[in-house]
């Protein structure tokens, strides 16, 4: 988790791809569910249906009993306290945590983001940092600064924190944790 732009999906399909795992994005997930970009969702039923809709399927993504799966969480879902509890307890939680600064060079020509679409998205971004960092920090089990890393470090960089934890094995990662990533 974490905010906008931080690079979610990225790390994330690309951890999972390390780990074996089948990788899915939350927001992908409620697109296909509400049938229209979330962008218009947001704009004709408004942000607490959507949150709505955002905890209903974390809570199903979540459930036990599957595959091993990671997953990419939109940048709102911190919000809601039963997203928080949900992710804790049930899952490995990985903040990728980035400034407000390093989000806005990657988002300010996004279209897509319907918190961003303001005047002053850098603005934006501070305000989110500051709302939800505490959150984030709150909720997750490990930390990771997206600065300058590329991804694939970015992934290594996680898969060690995993694996000096032992969650790693269960996982059947063997030689996983190398240093030449699979490309
Ligand atoms: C949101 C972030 C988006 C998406 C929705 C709301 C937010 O996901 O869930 O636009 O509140 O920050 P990303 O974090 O993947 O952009």
């Amino acid at each position: 988790m974490g905010l906008p732009g931080g690079g979610k999906s990225t790390v994330g399909r690309q951890l999972a791809r390390r780990l074996g795992a089948r990788f899915l994005d939350a927001d992908i997930v409620l697109e296909e569910r509400i049938g229209m970009p979330i962008r218009a969702y947001f704009e004709q039923h408004g942000e607490v249906a959507f949150r709505d809709l955002e905890e209903q399927v974390i809570d199903e993504l979540t459930r036990e009993g599957g595959e091993p799966l990671v997953l990419a969480t939109g940048g709102g879902s911190v919000l809601r306290p039963a997203n928080r509890a949900c992710l804790h307890e049930r899952t490995t939680v990985i903040y990728l945590r980035s400034t407000p600064e390093e989000l806005y060079r990657r988002l300010r020509h996004d279209t897509q983001r319907p918190l961003l679409q303001v005047a002053d998205p850098l603005a934006k971004l501070r305000e989110l940092y500051e709302q939800r960092h505490p959150l984030y920090d709150e909720v997750a089990h490990y930390r990771v600064d997206t600065g300058r890393p590329s991804v694939s470090t970015l992934v290594n960089m996680i898969m060690m924190q995993m694996d000096m934890a032992g969650l790693l094995p269960a996982m059947g990662h063997d030689a996983a944790v190398s240093p030449d990533p699979a490309p």
